[in-house]
Order: structure tokens, then sequence, then C-alpha cells
């Protein structure tokens, strides 16, 4: 089948798409951008998360059929014109980044909620990436790339390692729990 939506600002078309296909699958293999990774396809690891229609949503759960006629943006959309969106470039800053793989989809997480909270409590940035797991980095540094987000959002200064709320060190909380 055809499938036609918006993916980034433009639009794109996949045809030949089988049906019980994977909108991360029609991302990265026919369209071309691998920026949303595929890790457990299974919705439990944020790997894959996109905004659908402006919600966000693991790529890996959503048929490419269910995208028909929708607005579709991954992590490439997530950027300014040619340089790094606010969020990405404070994930670099901040050191969040080791192997990279969940990176994507906590980069598309950290923006939403960015979104929706201008400037998140600590509680609330780990509720938000709840369902994005990392291997690697402990998650500190990625709660000071998302405070240091927010803050430059906010025109304030900050370094990273700050906290606005003292709730001590430790990972995101319900991590592991998939926030959707
Ligand atoms: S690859 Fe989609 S949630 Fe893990
Ligand atoms: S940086 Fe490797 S899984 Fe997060």
């Amino acid at each position: 089948m055809r499938v036609s939506c918006t993916v980034n600002g433009a639009p794109a078309v996949a045809d030949d798409v089988w049906e019980g296909e994977s909108l991360l699958f029609v991302l990265r293999e026919r369209l071309g951008l691998p920026g949303s990774k595929n890790a457990c396809e299974q919705g439990e690891c944020g790997s894959c998360t996109v905004y659908l229609d402006g919600v966000v949503a693991c790529a890996c759960l959503v048929a490419a059929g269910q995208a028909e006629g929708r607005d579709v943006r991954t992590v490439e959309g997530v950027a300014s014109g040619g340089a790094l969106g606010p969020v990405q470039q404070a994930f670099i800053d901040a050191g969040a980044v080791q192997c990279g793989f969940c990176t994507p989809g906590l980069i598309v997480a950290a923006d939403d909620l960015l979104r929706r909270v201008p400037l998140p409590a600590d509680p609330e940035i780990r509720e938000a990436l709840a369902g994005n797991l990392c291997r690697c980095t402990g998650y500190e540094k990625i709660l000071d790339a998302v405070r240091l987000a927010a803050a430059r959002r906010a025109g304030r200064a900050a370094e990273p390692g700050g906290s606005r709320d003292a709730d001590g060190p430790g990972g995101l909380g319900p991590v592991g729990s998939p926030g959707r």
C-alpha cells in the first residue's frame, strides 16, 4: 500500500508498504530518516519516540497505515533549520550522550516536555522521561541537559549540574515503566 503523510514539515510518500509495517520502519528504511532508533520494537525503551500530530508516540507501535494523512515529526525535525535545536545542543553541552542510542527519543520527549512546561521541576522531568531508557549515562547528565535547555529557553544562565529541586541524586525514578 501507499502511505502519504507529512514528515518534518514536508510531504512524504512511501510505496509498497506492507500492512504490518511500523511507522518506525517506514521512517528509517523507506524515507531515509535514521534518527529514530530501533531498539526493542515493543514500546518499552522510547528510542523511537516521534511526534504524531503533535503528541509523542513510540513509532515502533504505530502501524504505518495509521500515519496516513497525519503529521509526523522526528528528531531530525527538532533541529531549527540547519542548526541543532536548543534541546539537542543542551544534550551535547551537558555531556548527556554516550552511545547515543537513547538520545533521539530522549530529545523528542524532552522537547515535548519543554513545550508543555517551560520550566519543569525535577519530578516533572523524571515523569516525562520515564518511558525512555538509557543504559549508559545514569540519567543525571540527561536531567542536567533538560534543566539546561529549559534555563536557556527562559533566558537564564545555568550550568550543568544545577537543580531546582533538592530531591537528591539518582535515576529518573519510575524509569522502566513505559510512559506511552
Ligand atoms: S524501539 Fe520503540 S519503544 Fe523501543
Ligand atoms: S547513551 Fe547509551 S543508551 Fe543512553
